[in-house]
């Protein structure tokens, strides 16, 4: 936690998560930030703001396979509506105190497009987007993805192949995603998974609308945009073109392959943990059997 988040946390008896401001208060203040800046150590009634958080580069350092109007547009004003929508819905309700990622979890109503989970899912999708791509990307990946990679789908190849075909499959808007799949469910049919076999896995899956695998408890990789806003301008209706050029040279492999690590650290944490209840649950079983024995034993030498 920020130590000046911390002490006005502290101050004014409200969780860090509900309070986001912007990286400016951290510099010295103008009159008018300072002015604001009393109000908020009265405790003022706060309204938490989800930012519109820009690339992670120029707008203009995807061309020329995204040019710098597409991306204004996208950003500027389709990335820039969700954010504002969002802040409006959630004004005043449970969800203003939430981190971005728990909005979208706790607001998902099965695929159905209703508010705020639409707004929320969006936002968080067009900066996972933005960050799936970086200036000069493209090429191959390395390491422990790559080996992933070849063991689930049989070469990079294939995976560039079935990844490109779920996003010119999606019917009408949504996304298309790599994700890595921790637990046992398929999502075959994405609104409704049925239980599988195979976990601890590479997947890809394509989504409509604003829905994205962190409600299945998958971990999202990779993200590709296939709303028309977002390639419209460049390829007009040619979405396979788009997602080629997507896949084959902006990717950042480097931020997909950091993005594998952080959600196989998740899993075995998540699996050391099971381990550690199922061990608890066993000795409480085994100890109440014990004493189910004494008391039987106990009976049986009475009725002696
Ligand atoms: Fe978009």
């Amino acid at each position: 936690m920020h130590g000046v988040s911390l002490l006005f946390s502290l101050a004014c008896g409200v969780s860090s998560s509900s309070i986001r401001t912007s990286p400016r208060l951290f510099l010295w203040p103008t009159p008018n930030e300072r002015r604001r800046s009393h109000r908020k150590v009265r405790c003022a009634p706060i309204t938490a703001q989800f930012e519109l958080k820009r690339p992670p580069y120029p707008l203009d350092s995807l061309e020329p396979h995204m040019s710098r109007e597409t991306v204004e547009h996208h950003w500027g004003r389709h990335h820039r509506g969700h954010v504002d929508a969002l802040n409006a819905q959630i004004a005043g309700t449970q969800l203003q105190a939430m981190e971005l990622e728990d909005v979208v979890i706790a607001s998902y109503n099965k695929g159905s497009p209703q508010s705020p989970f639409v707004h929320a899912a969006q936002v968080w999708n067009h900066e996972f987007f933005w960050q799936s791509m970086k200036p000069g990307g493209g090429g191959k990946p390395s390491g422990k993805l790559m080996e992933l990679i070849e063991r689930d789908f049989g070469s990079f190849e294939r995976m560039l192949k079935e990844f490109k075909e779920a996003a010119s499959a999606q019917f009408g808007s949504g996304w298309a995603w790599l994700a890595y799949k921790a637990n046992r469910l398929d999502v075959g049919n994405a609104v409704t998974p049925c239980p599988s076999e195979k976990d601890n896995k590479l997947v890809i899956a394509k989504t409509p609308n604003a829905v994205n695998p962190l409600v299945w408890d998958y971990s999202p990789l990779l993200a590709i945009d296939v709303w028309e806003h977002a390639y419209y301008l460049d390829h007009e209706n040619r979405r396979a073109d788009y997602a080629s050029i997507f896949i084959e040279k902006l990717v950042s492999w480097d931020i997909v392959s950091s993005r594998l690590h952080t959600a196989m650290a998740r899993a075995a944490e998540r699996a050391s943990e099971d381990g550690r209840r199922r061990q608890e649950d066993d000795v409480e079983i085994t100890n109440s059997e014990a004493v189910e024995m004494y008391v039987d034993s106990d009976n049986d030498s009475e009725s002696e």
